[in-house]
């Protein structure tokens, strides 16, 4: 059997909800990753650093709850904040040399899930991004334009133009990181940036490109924002990967919704990867002929990024297909049940991580 070992990865980018979800989710990252950097956008969203520091308590009982002291130590939640425009700057660096806070999030107003208490306008921030600039404390952002004139396939390019490039003039010190880029304007524009900034890739977009999403019928499973582009755009996103580039890390934006809410008239954005993530981006690799490079894009790029050490341990992938549920349950043991439908259900993929 063919088998490759990488240093423990972690998740750069990851959504692990509360309650029941948080239960039935967060196993699955802590199984395959060292650390996560944990997205805030829960209602109502994380803003101070003592929401924060009570969220990290929820996630470590939970993993407690589900695999003991061993899978609870085993795994770090690096927390976020969820930046809005009466955000006290103060607090946030706070909560970043208490080691609290480990980074802000940045959600447009309206852009994606549970958005609707983020920037509205960016001239507002100014202050927050003043501190986040002097500090070194990284800034997280959903790039994308909200306007509804803008055609949503654009709406990330478009971000990059009129919203990043500016900012980034504004505050050439902060560390950004273009959260799940999409296409190859967010690749050109991350590989010729700064050192300072950077840029997270998901499983979902080195896999499926927009026709996926309609093929033979509306597929609400493979719906998330940004929303998948064309083809060339999924190939350009292979190449930054798989390229060896330390701008460009794993994240996997790993964010369930009950199936019940994704299958309904107004689905839910967001595609469940974590119970097969490392498998997903193996799969990818490997078919880039640069399995060489997994561990560096999984392990290596984001911690120097984000000025962190490297992890000890380390993971072996065995290369041994694996069918994909089509199905899963959580089930948080006081009788709420979850169920989710993961990212490739019912797909075989070739890596299995035991
Ligand atoms: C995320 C979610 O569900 O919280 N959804 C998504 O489609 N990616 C939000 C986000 O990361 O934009
Ligand atoms: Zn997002
Ligand atoms: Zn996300």
């Amino acid at each position: 059997m063919r088998t490759l070992t990488i240093r423990r990865p972690d998740d750069w980018h990851v959504h692990l909800r509360d309650g029941a979800m948080l239960q039935a989710v967060a196993p699955a990252t802590a199984r395959q990753f060292a650390r996560a950097i944990v997205m805030p956008n829960l209602r109502p969203p994380i803003t101070t650093t003592a929401a924060a520091r009570t969220y990290r308590e929820r996630i470590q009982a939970a993993l407690r709850a589900a695999g003991g002291d061993a899978l609870a130590s085993g795994f770090t939640p690096l927390m976020t904040a969820y930046l809005t425009e009466t955000i006290d700057p103060a607090d946030l660096e706070r909560g970043f040399d208490e080691g609290v806070l480990t980074a802000v999030k940045l959600y447009p107003a309206g852009a994606t899930t549970n958005s609707d208490a983020g920037v509205r306008d960016i001239g507002a921030i100014t202050r927050v991004l003043v501190t986040l600039e002097r500090i070194g404390m990284p800034l997280l952002i959903h790039g994308e334009v909200t306007d509804s004139d803008i055609d949503i396939f654009d709406r990330e390019a478009v971000f990059i133009e009129r919203v990043l490039a500016p900012l980034l003039a504004r505050h050439p010190g902060l560390k950004v990181v273009l959260e799940h880029i999409t296409t190859s304007d967010a690749v050109d524009f991350v590989r010729s940036g700064p050192a300072n900034l950077a840029a997270t890739i998901t499983p979902h977009h080195l896999h499926i490109n927009r026709n996926a999403i309609f093929a033979g019928g509306l597929r609400p499973d493979l719906y998330c924002l940004p929303v998948a582009k064309r083809e060339l755009h999924r190939l350009a996103l292979r190449a930054a990967a798989t390229s060896g580039n330390p701008k460009f890390f794993l994240g996997t934006d790993s964010a369930p919704h009950e199936r019940h809410a994704k299958e309904s008239a107004c689905g839910c954005a967001g595609i469940y990867n974590a119970p097969v993530a490392l498998e997903s981006y193996a799969t990818v690799f490997e078919a880039e002929n640069a399995l060489d490079r997994l561990e560096a894009f999984a392990s290596e790029h984001g911690p120097r990024f984000y000025g962190l050490p490297l992890n000890t341990g380390t993971v072996t992938l065995e290369r041994v297909p694996v069918t994909v549920p089509a199905r899963l349950h959580g089930n948080d043991g006081a009788g709420e049940a979850v169920e989710l439908v993961p990212f490739h259900a019912g797909e075989t993929l070739a890596w299995r991580v035991p």
